[in-house]
């Protein structure tokens, strides 16, 4: 087999076998073929994309390309979630415990954040002494026991994609549907669950800033799970604001905890009731999505939820008191508050330029060796819709000096936009069920 004819092929917008697939992944693991070779491939895919079918064999390649995570010995049916990611998206902390509260067992693998705000680990790593460093077996426990446990990718995960990844940031085929879609579900494939829970994000906020890719992403991630004998749920999401009200690690875990009080930001909570209800289906916990939306509801009112977060915290070598004494999570030195510069209604907020901003008060890394300062970030006071008058509080900024809380209020005034109407789009946008798209 020649890499040559094979991008040849593509070139010419042939379909390519499943032999090639491998052979290629293969020589990108095994640094046989040259980078200038992977990216012209990549830059034929991105241009002439590729069938449902060779984006599963890809995808399988990819995540057969490193370690994978084996939970069969859970009992039942295990669920992850994945969000396509987006600035103040802090679902896993609530949602975990409140699906883990209605009998799901919740063993997540997640990773740290680059750019915009933390990862779910970093987040988690604002509470004092928790670790994200498990052994297997304390791991094992702990979801047997309680049903809920989270800890950093200690395996090696589909080296491929970061291989790929790397290559695709630096020679524009990073938007490529199939190449996205591909390296999604070869991290997910790999870390071995039956069932997948995905969040696919739209609006300007996102990485899909079109309904239309957005659902075309849902649609062949779903297709690649089935394809390879996973069941799985898409979402398409809205995000055209940050979610919910808090940006930055110990800020956003406040949030989370008032969630499972039953006092979180709307949006915020009907995202968390979307996601785990799906979840639940999923893992076969509720017959329809009605019954699993009770279900968390009740999680929540009832104080399950709250007490699955805290056993959570608890587990993990963290002080489950932070959830009664929030004033106990690292707080930043410097607190200013953001006023509205005229009188209107909030029509826009440009979540990229608040993600930029929140790197700028060192919420979020710019390179993977950057120290978080985990009490900095916003909250805003006011989301797209609601009415301001000149002067009125919009935004708290946190920050570790008034330099760089006063950089960030400048950098916040531009991501808001005012007018006389905005429009207020619902959460939930579409979803994939068995392949048809529904919204
Ligand atoms: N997230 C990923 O993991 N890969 C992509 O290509 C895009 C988003």
């Amino acid at each position: 087999m020649n890499i040559v004819e094979i991008i040849g092929k593509k070139r010419d917008r042939k379909e390519l076998t499943e032999e090639e697939i491998r052979f290629f992944v293969r020589g990108v693991c095994g640094e046989a073929i040259p980078d200038y070779q992977i990216s012209a491939l990549l830059m034929a895919i991105c241009i002439n994309g590729m069938s449902d079918g060779e984006i599963s064999v890809l995808t399988d390649a990819m995540a057969k390309s490193g370690d994978t995570v084996d939970l069969s010995y859970i009992d039942g049916i295990k669920v992850d979630k994945h969000s396509s990611g987006g600035v103040g998206d802090k679902t896993t902390l609530a949602v975990a415990p409140m699906v883990a509260a209605c009998g799901l067992p919740v063993a997540k693998m997640s990773g740290r954040g680059l750019g915009f705000s933390g990862g779910t680990i970093d987040k988690l790593e604002s509470i004092k002494g928790f670790r994200t460093t498990l052994s297997e077996a304390e791991f094992t426990e702990f979801i047997r026991r309680d049903k809920i446990a989270l800890m950093g990718q200690t395996k090696n995960v589909a080296p491929a994609d970061k291989k790929l990844y790397a290559l695709r940031d630096v020679t524009g085929t990073v938007p490529s549907l199939p190449l996205i879609a591909a390296s999604i579900m070869s991290k997910k494939l790999a870390c071995g669950s039956d069932a997948i829970v995905l969040d696919v994000k739209c609006g300007s906020g996102a990485f899909m800033k079109s309904l239309d890719d957005a659902v075309e992403l849902a649609q062949k991630m779903t297709a690649i799970g089935e394809n390879n004998g996973r069941r799985v749920f898409a979402v398409v999401t809205n995000m055209d604001q940050p979610l919910g009200n808090a940006v930055g690690n110990a800020l956003e875990v406040k949030e989370a905890i008032d969630t499972l009080k039953g006092k979180g930001p709307s949006d915020f909570t009907e995202l968390c009731y979307i996601i785990g209800s799906f979840m639940l289906v999923a893992g076969e916990r509720a017959e329809s999505l009605e019954k699993a939306r009770e279900m968390l509801k009740d999680a929540v009112s009832s104080g399950k939820a709250l007490q699955k977060f805290k056993k959570f915290i608890e587990n993990q070598g963290g002080d489950p008191e932070i959830t009664e004494h929030t004033e106990l999570l690292p707080a930043a030195k410097v607190k200013k508050v953001l006023t509205s510069p005229r009188d209107g209604v909030i029509t826009s907020i440009d979540g990229e330029r608040i993600g930029a901003a929140a790197v700028g008060v060192k919420a979020g890394r710019l390179v993977k060796t950057d120290k978080i300062d985990f009490g900095s970030g916003f909250v805003l006071l006011a989301k797209i819709g609601d009415r301001v008058v000149k002067g009125q509080p919009i935004a708290e900024i946190y920050a570790p000096d008034e330099v760089l809380a006063a950089e960030a209020g400048e950098q916040l005034l531009k991501a808001y936009s005012f007018g006389e109407n905005a429009e207020i789009k619902p959460m939930l946008l579409a979803y994939t069920n068995n392949h048809l798209i529904c919204g």
